[in-house]
């Protein structure tokens, strides 16, 4: 290994005054967080914009030295977006080379921005100003899916097909009510996000580096210039609490696992032995050895990433543990992990909108499917209570029924009248009403039911609800 003699002298960092030596090479790496935090330029700019006017509104600065780095950050902004801004690792992270920078422009009116202020409370007010537009932009993205759901739904409200317990035919529903489930799991998912986001919408600024400052600043202005709803009650809690960042990974968590449930089922339904429905071919890719394959590799790969999320949450939670008051290192770590889960999220959100709109439904497989493992069992014995037998009781006649059924290799619903009244003498000729796929959805008709008009009512109400 070579020696941690740098071989030509490098930018001294911004704090080397008290230091008899340049760091070792390998630890300014190691150290470093430029490659992953400069995404958050454009949040640290409007922080360190927010920060200068009040510093200037409270006299700390000069309205020159507010105007000399108002007019730097413009330059700065600009190079960013147009990826001209050099980024140094040297510089060590997206602070301070934007300080670096906005000194060379600006020259000591540059130097004077970090008056009053710490990159501890400076990194944790461009988290959550930058988390703040994830989780908007996460929610809008969910409310499109959920769009997407409700007019498939609408599309299929009387469109049949079997429930499923145990991965069992169990009861017949209609397809539009199964989506509706999946468009409830992201409602609770978007009042998670838009809970946690009160949480995340605090200035931690005016924080400093953990016991506040001595300067007179007003941390209500800044709240307000940066839209937050009110200010972090304490410095010590402001610098050093991630756990705003460990609830939106456990949203994003949920959101994923919402999604995977949904992948799952997409690929059974997908698979030849369902057939229940078909995936456009632009959602789809084949296999390198079998030509006739079609494989559903988009809820594969989001099924899988539903793994790599949760692990997010794992991370964080794991970051935060233990730490000691007020800021430690750990928390540069909080940042990967946080901005690999917004992506993923958004990722899968928008291709699941498009795949949803794009299913298509073959309604006769579906319902020939429902027709089979006697899924119309329970409707015969709440027919039978109806006329008077206890559940229990009738329960087991139906029980009877069905092996009946299955000795004969056909189905409850097939049987004939003669046959039915030899399990009890109740059953009569309005049997067919309920055994039948239609009778038994028109059945289930109240709030939360799978009855058609339940289902276009649900529909309606939830259209109402995305406005
Ligand atoms: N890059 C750092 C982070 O992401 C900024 C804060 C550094 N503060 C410090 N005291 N070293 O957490």
């Amino acid at each position: 290994m070579s020696k941690n003699t740098p071989k030509k002298t490098p930018p001294r960092a911004a704090w080397s005054g008290r230091f008899a030596e340049p760091v070792a090479e390998r630890v300014q790496r190691y150290t470093a967080s430029i490659s992953f935090d400069k995404r958050l330029a454009e949040h640290d700019i409007r922080g360190s914009l927010a920060h200068a006017r009040m510093l200037a509104a409270r006299a700390v600065i000069s309205r020159r030295d507010l105007a000399a780095i108002e007019s730097g950050m413009r330059s700065i902004l600009a190079e960013v977006r147009s990826g001209k801004f050099k980024w140094s690792l040297a510089a060590e992270d997206v602070h301070l080379n934007i300080e670096r920078r906005l000194t060379a422009l600006a020259g000591d009116a540059g130097k004077r921005l970090h008056t009053a202020r710490s990159r501890n409370d400076q990194v944790a007010t461009d988290v959550r100003l930058w988390l703040r537009d994830a989780i908007d932009a996460i929610a809008a993205q969910l409310a499109a899916l959920q769009k997407a759901l409700l007019d498939l739904a609408e599309h299929h409200a009387g469109t049949i097909m079997p429930g499923f317990t145990h991965l069992q035919v169990a009861q017949p529903v209609t397809f539009g009510h199964h989506l509706m489930a999946y468009f409830e799991m992201f409602a609770r998912d978007r009042e998670r996000l838009a809970d946690c986001r009160k949480r995340v919408n605090r200035l931690p600024l005016g924080a400093a580096a953990l016991a506040g400052t001595s300067y007179p600043i007003d941390r209500e202005m800044v709240a307000k210039e940066l839209g937050f709803d009110g200010v972090c009650a304490n410095s010590l809690d402001a610098v050093s609490d991630r756990d705003f960042a460990v609830e939106f990974c456990a949203a994003a968590a949920l959101i994923m696992t919402h999604i995977s449930r949904l992948s799952e089922e997409l690929v059974l339904w997908m698979s030849p032995r369902y057939g229940f429905i078909r995936l456009p071919d632009r959602f789809c890719t084949g296999s390198s050895i079998m030509p006739q394959k079609k494989n559903p590799d988009v809820p594969e790969l989001a099924r899988g990433k539903s793994g790599r999320v949760t692990g997010h949450l794992m991370a964080l939670l794991m970051l935060m543990k233990a730490q000691p008051l007020a800021y430690n290192k750990d928390n540069q770590e909080d940042k990967e992990p946080l901005f690999d889960t917004a992506d993923t999220v958004l990722d899968t959100l928008a291709i699941f909108t498009d795949m949803v709109a794009g299913i298509e439904v073959d309604a006769g497989t579906m319902r020939a499917a429902a027709a089979e493992g006697h899924s119309t069992a329970t409707d015969l014995a709440d027919y039978l209570v109806k006329k008077g037998l206890p559940f229990r009781d009738a329960h087991e006649a139906v029980a009877r029924a069905v092996r009946a059924a299955d000795e004969r290799g056909c189905d409850l619903a097939a049987l004939g009248l003669a046959q039915l009244r030899q399990f009890s003498p109740l059953v009569g000729a309005d049997v067919f009403k309920v055994l039948t796929l239609e009778g038994s959805l028109a059945s289930r008709n109240h709030v939360g039911g799978t009855a058609p008009k339940r289902v276009r009512a649900a529909i309606k109400h939830a259209r109402k609800s995305l406005r």
